[in-house]
């Protein structure tokens, strides 16, 4: 079965699907991504991605390319017509096409790109049963983290500096000493008293929509959440660590640079968390019932 991509307007096959050399995205990374999982045919928290998409295309004052009901349609249809039941969506919009020049010309139509692959759901579980491990590096990015641009490169670096060290994710670390976000990944930790903490929504980080959805899992377990920021020695002595993304779900953090977490091996609370996140995904309750 051959995969489809949707390319303003148009569903191509995966392999002649093509852009513009003079898209504004691939010139300047002029443009913003989202990235949805799907889980038995449904895009899980659907309206929160659209939500976010909305909030970053406005904060870079890029029009929407189409209301958001034709957008769910081609999301919908990118899914079915991929035959994906558990997977990625990816979706990206860039400001469109134009002469090379850094002032942005009027009247551009933006451009939207939108693919989706399948994931092993089952070497997903088996990496989060083992649990990961971050290495911590100096913050570099720009101060405008809120917004899901595609200008990924600080990421792309730290990811293999992570990789190279033996970790699967890294750790930014900002100017006050105090952890911002994984390269492609929210942050959290449970503290002695068994309280989550995550840093607090701001310009400095990305607003998760697992983050924003698992805030609904937790206080559904009775869980306590405290939105602050911590240091990387705060989440070394924590009793454990895990990590939000749509494309980790919730993945435990057993080891951060040379220490290990807790007993270094997955929490019992993230892998609760993870369990009942996944089952109200699924189900399209708690907080994800915005995907219905
Ligand atoms: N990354 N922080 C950063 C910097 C991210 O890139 C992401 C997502 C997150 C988690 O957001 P969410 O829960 O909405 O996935 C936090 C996606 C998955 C990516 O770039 O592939």
């Amino acid at each position: 079965m051959s995969r489809l991509a949707y390319v303003n307007g148009r569903y191509l096959p995966h392999g002649q699907a093509v852009v513009h050399i003079e898209d504004r995205g691939y010139q300047f990374a002029d443009g913003v991504y989202e990235v949805c999982a799907v889980l038995g045919g449904c895009l899980i928290d659907r309206d929160f991605h659209l939500e976010r998409l909305e909030r970053s295309l406005a904060a870079l004052a890029i029009p929407k390319p189409m209301s958001r009901a034709a957008l769910l349609v081609v999301l919908g249809e990118v899914v079915r017509r991929n035959h994906i039941v558990d997977g990625l969506l990816y979706l990206q919009v860039t400001r469109g096409v134009a002469k090379r020049d850094h002032l942005v010309p009027a009247g551009l139509r933006p451009a939207l790109v939108v693919t989706a692959r399948r994931i092993d759901l089952a070497a997903l579980d088996a990496k989060a049963a083992r649990g990961i491990a971050v290495k911590t590096l100096a913050e570099i990015r720009w101060r405008r983290r809120d917004i899901k641009a595609i200008g990924l490169l600080p990421n792309v670096m730290a990811k293999q500096e992570a990789h190279a060290a033996g970790a699967a994710e890294a750790w930014f670390v900002d100017d006050d000493g105090l952890v911002t976000e994984g390269a492609s990944t929210n942050a959290w930790i449970v503290n002695a008293g068994g309280q989550l903490v995550t840093r607090a929504l701001s310009h400095a980080i990305l607003a998760g929509v697992t983050r924003r959805a698992l805030l609904g899992t937790a206080a559904d377990l009775g869980l306590a959440v405290v939105e602050r920021a911590f240091t990387p020695a705060e989440a070394m002595a924590a009793r454990e660590a895990f990590i939000t993304s749509a494309t980790a779900f919730v993945t435990p953090v057993i080891r951060i640079d040379e220490s290990p977490v807790g007993d270094g091996r997955p929490g019992p609370i993230a892998m609760r968390l993870r369990l009942a996140y996944l089952e109200q995904a699924r189900a399209g309750r708690g907080a994800h019932a915005n995907h219905a």
